[in-house]
């Protein structure tokens, strides 16, 4: 897209808030040649269309014409996944958290010390997740340096935005997959966020307000408590002190007998969220996976200390770890995203989570009906305990996992400045229950000959979130790049 401006005349759904989306049927999207959104004109007459493009001083070479049925959608934000567990998905459900751990991942993460296998498998993985719709990703990688090297690679190839984690990980791992001692992990962690920092083009794309956003970053990534020794939390503490824009991510109080292991580990830290606390391990731009069986005093120190939670849903159900209180953290005003953690969970696709949030706030809601009183005008506003409604998933999918990645402002939803990080959602894979195009299936020859309202695209977002996956994913776009979707033939 170098050089010139790249037009999109069509639907568009915009998330704004937790409550809300904008929906226009014929908007008009103009991407700069940075890869930022130039201007957008959110109704635009099909009469009308060559006037505005005059005024724009653009010509209509350059422009996309989404079909009938077709909408443009920020491309969504997977705040916490193992790209080395790919090769698991799907199998190992009879186990809970520690047993999992124990039988299924850690063999297979050790695997990755192979650096060509890594190779092979992560070309494949971040594939998968780009064409699921996922223009950025919290990754973890294993505990290797070069297979962490090669994930980074790989992400910078295909062009998707991702933050690397190398696992740091040296207490109470099996002996095949461990860290021989804390130094040689730090050090191997500065290692990795000097070489992700050093990836080509790192500093030459510039997103809103001239701030440098590469595409590829480092973040920290302790795995769990259990999985680090004091000396190594204390020694992770130390990095983010003095980089206080280095994200940090691992995981929280996802079941309950991991829970009463790290308190018995660590007694004075008071809680699991202490232990993290203690170490300067938890503030913003702290991305805590699970967070199912927190209690209030940790709820109220994730708030204070402003860091993120990424809802796991599919994971936390198919590990019978449990449901995690989502409503409870919003009305609190804590910052949530949503994770597909691979392979606790078994799809790539934000869909799975969308519609497992879905499901997991349903269960809460239906579990807790004996303390539900009819609704008052302020407790309407509440999320705690109820059903969360649409707009608030396509949030969670989108800016809300940029917040907790301190995106925000340059991602996660469509405005002048903002990066054109896009999917193209389309009806042509033509599953059972997809929505219009080509075969229309609004219900009457009149409804299918009149212009699209807003309505409609109220349905066909629905539909997508609970009926789509990615052969709805026509195009991919990070930064204004193509880079993926099930039309992509490659760059
Ligand atoms: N806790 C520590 N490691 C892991 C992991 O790989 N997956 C999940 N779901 N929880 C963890
Ligand atoms: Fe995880």
């Amino acid at each position: 897209m170098s050089g010139r401006i790249t037009l999109f005349y069509g639907a568009v759904i915009n998330p704004q808030t937790l409550r809300s989306y904008d929906a226009h049927p014929r908007c008009l999207l103009a991407v700069g040649p940075d890869g930022n959104i130039s201007w957008l004109v959110e109704d635009v007459a099909p009469h009308d269309l060559q006037q505005v493009l005059l005024q724009y001083g653009c010509s209509d070479e350059h422009l996309v014409e989404l079909k009938d049925g077709e909408f443009l959608l920020p491309g969504f934000v997977d705040t916490h996944t193992h790209a080395p567990q790919v090769p698991n998905i799907g199998t190992g459900q009879q186990y809970e958290l520690l047993d999992w751990l124990a039988n299924v991942t850690f063999p297979t993460e050790a695997k990755f010390a192979d650096v060509a296998f890594a190779k092979r498998v992560y070309q494949q993985v971040v594939r998968g997740f780009v064409d699921a719709g996922t223009t950025t990703c919290c990754y973890y990688a294993t505990l290797h340096l070069d297979a962490s090297k090669v994930l980074a690679d790989t992400v910078h190839a295909q062009g998707q935005r991702g933050f690397i984690g190398k696992c740091n990980m040296n207490h109470d791992c099996p002996s095949y997959y461990s860290e021989p001692s804390p130094e040689e992990s730090i050090s191997a962690t500065h290692s990795i966020i000097s070489y992700i920092r050093s990836l080509p083009g790192a500093s030459s794309i510039h997103a809103a307000a001239g701030t440098p956003q590469p595409l590829v970053q480092p973040i920290l990534t302790p795995r769990f408590a259990i999985s680090c020794t004091a000396p190594l939390l204390k020694g992770l503490g130390e990095i983010a002190a003095s980089d206080p824009s280095l994200l940090i991510q691992t995981h929280i109080s996802e079941n309950p007998s991991e829970v009463k292991y790290t308190n018995g580990l660590f007694p004075d830290a008071g809680s699991y969220a202490g232990v993290y606390d203690s170490f300067g391990l938890l503030r913003e731009g702290t991305i805590l996976a699970h967070a199912v069986h927190l209690s209030p005093p940790e709820v109220d120190l994730i708030k204070e200390r402003n860091a993120g939670i990424s809802h796991c849903p599919t994971s936390n159900f198919n590990l019978r770890s449990g449901v995690a209180p989502v409503g409870k953290f919003l009305d609190k005003g804590i910052k949530v995203g949503l994770g597909t953690d691979v392979s606790g969970g078994f799809s790539v696709s934000i869909l799975s989570e969308v519609q497992h949030a879905s499901m997991a706030s349903k269960v809460l809601q239906f579990t807790n009906a004996a303390t539900i009183t009819t609704p008052s005008k302020a407790e309407d506003s509440k999320f705690e305990n109820k059903q969360l409604p649409i707009p608030t998933l396509l949030y969670l999918a989108t800016l809300g996992g940029a917040s907790l990645c301190r995106m925000e402002k340059h991602i996660g939803s469509f405005a002048p400045g903002k990066s054109f990080d896009a999917l193209v959602v389309s009806p042509s894979g033509k599953q059972i229950g997809m929505w219009g195009s080509g075969e229309k299936i609004r219900s009457t020859e009149k409804e299918s000959e009149s212009p699209t309202e807003k309505r409609d695209l109220d349905e066909w977002l629905e539909r997508f979130l609970f009926c789509g996956d990615d052969r709805n994913v026509d195009r991919v776009y990070v930064q204004g790049r193509w880079i993926g979707g099930r039309s992509f033939t490659g760059f």
